[in-house]
């Protein structure tokens, strides 16, 4: 007999063993791409990191996981593991791939017919179909759904579970009374997730970066990334000192040294990655972001609270595997959460009241950079400091003198994909964080995610590890700081964003982020849930009733109502 300390040993072990396996795998794989690629392997960089093809981006796995990081991650890696395509011939024919229009769904009857009650849970079942009319056989599509009330404005994020077989429950939690809509949406069919998939694992570059190095009168301009191919040109070796993530630029043919670099930025994204039948599975209205009907009615009328049943945790629906709870919910377009905490309306005077004597740190892509646009617009006192920074990347930094209020916004590291930013601006989140005392005058905001839609998740569960662990240095210091982190959010598909930025991979980093945050002490905010369910159009940029209601939800954790 084992005892629990040795099962969870062994547990561990094989768990790390197929971890080292799927490592193992797909350093062969990347290294024979490599090969394939960039030519013989017997031509070395002389620069001061050699490196063969793409392997680098798995050598250099920055800072070593624990082995309960290891393990938490190894569990966050295989809850999003893509379940693939049967054996078929690729590329699938179109006819056999899902079609939102000869797909359906229908509404579960409640369990002995009853009515349904506000804290009971609505199911609708799913019937994915392919262009012929014949129901898929295996699952794997991208779905989203929501259930709404348009003249309540109320409206919450379904759950979805996938049997695996074509048929897909949705799940809601009925939060209000009224009659309810249900609406699915198809994002993406399971043959355009197995493209997706795979050009992600490729390792196949989805955007260009540049760096300009100048000293003197010589300038020269050279190709970066997380990783090079290997060839005869020498490479600079910018890994990240703090974390070890890696980043690297080609070194320049002119006698500039690797320290001559000045700028970052974006080179190009390519535009090439869809073949001619690759982009049937891409067709805007057809299977991007196409909503599924509904066989027979697509509302239900939902009675006030049921008085005879105990509690809402009690009852569910019939043969719901789990119970499902959202994060929060609209209710007259405002969000409200469901962990307890009440969201007020904020308006610029009471703003101004709650973040009296605060410093407010915001951190990441442009989606953190909204909430810095939105309160330097919405507070008339606090004013912009021309630091002469970039539109986009920043830094910037608001001040209130009179209420001793500050405001700043930096963004990330590479592989941050912008117009030109100097090279000393480039600052991890996480040493940033380092470099703060926090306490209960701080607030932090982080929003990472929409620059790593173009690598594998691992690059991405690499950077949220170490800004993970910064943060719980911050709160070792200071437990009193406020951090909110925010998730990623949907945005518009079509055939030439897909490839490089679509929902799917945003969805991976959505979950990735909630899942290593989970167990620490931040406030997650649900951008996922709160662009799904919103009826407005999905934006990267959400529009600004909903940076309001996110602006909202933070202060409310800030500055809770007084009982
Ligand atoms: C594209 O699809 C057609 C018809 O389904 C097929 O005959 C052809 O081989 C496909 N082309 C490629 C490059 O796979
Ligand atoms: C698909 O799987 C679900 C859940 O296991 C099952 O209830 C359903 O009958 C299956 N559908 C088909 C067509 O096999
Ligand atoms: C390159 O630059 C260094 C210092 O800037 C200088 O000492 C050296 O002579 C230069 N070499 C050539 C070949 O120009
Ligand atoms: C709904 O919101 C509007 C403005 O956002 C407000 O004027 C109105 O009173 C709200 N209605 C209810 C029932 O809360
Ligand atoms: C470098 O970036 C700065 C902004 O940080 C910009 O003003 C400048 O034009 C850039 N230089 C080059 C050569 O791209």
């Amino acid at each position: 007999m084992l005892n629990w300390r040795s099962k969870y040993l062994l547990i561990f072990y094989l768990l790390t063993l197929s971890g080292l396996i799927f490592l193992f795998f797909h350093i062969n794989l990347l290294e024979w791409q490599g090969h394939n690629t960039f030519g013989p392997s017997n031509i070395h960089p002389v620069g001061p990191s050699p490196l063969k093809g793409k392997q680098s981006f798995y050598r250099h796995l920055g800072q070593e996981s624990s082995p309960e990081e290891a393990l938490k991650e190894s569990y966050i890696l295989e809850s999003i593991k893509w379940p693939g395509l049967p054996d078929q011939p690729t590329p699938t024919p179109l006819e056999w791939t899902s079609d939102p229009a000869h797909s359906f769904f229908v509404i579960m009857p409640m369990d002995a017919g009853r009515a349904p009650h506000v804290g009971d849970q609505l199911e609708a079942w799913v019937i994915i179909n392919d262009f012929k009319g014949r129901t898929k056989s295996y699952g794997g599509d991208f779905l989203i759904a929501r259930l709404h009330s348009p003249e309540l404005g109320a409206a919450v994020a379904g759950q979805l579970l996938d049997h695996k077989n074509g048929s897909y429950t949705v799940i809601f939690p009925l939060l209000w009374e009224g009659s309810v809509q249900v609406e699915v949406t198809l994002v993406h069919s399971s043959e355009a997730i197995h493209y997706l998939h795979s050009l992600r694992i490729s390792g196949q570059d989805r955007v260009f970066y540049k760096s300009v190095f100048r000293s003197g009168p010589l300038s020269e301009t050279t190709v970066c990334n997380l990783h090079l191919p290997a060839s005869e040109q020498p490479v600079c070796d910018y890994t990240d000192i703090k974390t070890g993530e890696p980043w690297y630029c080609y070194k320049p043919k002119q006698n500039l040294s690797c320290e001559s670099r000045i700028n970052h930025s974006w080179g190009s994204y390519p535009t090439n990655l869809l073949t001619q039948n690759e982009t049937l599975l891409f067709q805007g209205g057809v299977n991007i972001k196409a909503r599924i009907h509904a066989r027979g009615s697509h509302s239900v009328t939902v009675l006030p609270k049921d008085k005879d049943k105990p509690s809402a945790e009690s009852i569910s629906g019939k043969g719901a595997p789990t119970k499902f709870r959202p994060s929060g919910y609209y209710l007259n377009w405002s969000w409200r959460l469901l962990s307890g905490v009440v969201v007020r309306e904020f308006n610029p005077a009471a703003i101004t009241q709650c973040l009296k004597g605060k410093q407010m740190h915001i951190y990441g892509d442009s989606t953190a950079r909204q909430y810095y646009e939105f309160l330097t617009s919405f507070l008339p006192e606090l004013k912009d400091f021309d630091l002469k920074s970039t539109k986009k990347a920043g830094p910037f930094l608001a001040v209130d003198v009179g209420n001793n209020i500050m405001l700043m916004y930096s963004c990330h590291s590479p592989p941050i994909a912008w117009d030109p930013i100097s090279v000393p601006q480039l600052r991890s989140v996480a040493d940033q964080l380092d470099g703060l005392v926090g306490g209960p005058d701080t607030v932090v905001i982080i929003s990472v995610w929409a620059h790593f839609t173009t690598f594998p998740v691992e690059v991405y569960l690499r950077r949220i590890r170490h800004i993970q662990r910064a943060v719980m240095r911050l709160l070792d210091r200071a437990p009193e700081t406020l951090v909110v982190v925010r998730s990623a959010n949907l945005r518009i598909q079509n055939p030439e964003m897909s490839p490089i930025f679509s929902d799917w991979y945003s969805l991976q980093m959505d979950v990735v982020v909630k899942a290593m945050f989970r167990d620490v002490n931040v406030f997650l905010l649900d951008a996922w849930e709160m662009t799904v369910a919103h009826h407005l159009p999905q934006n990267i940029h959400p529009q600004p009733p909903i940076i309001q209601n996110m602006i909202n939800t933070i202060l409310s954790h800030l500055c809770p109502e007084k009982k």
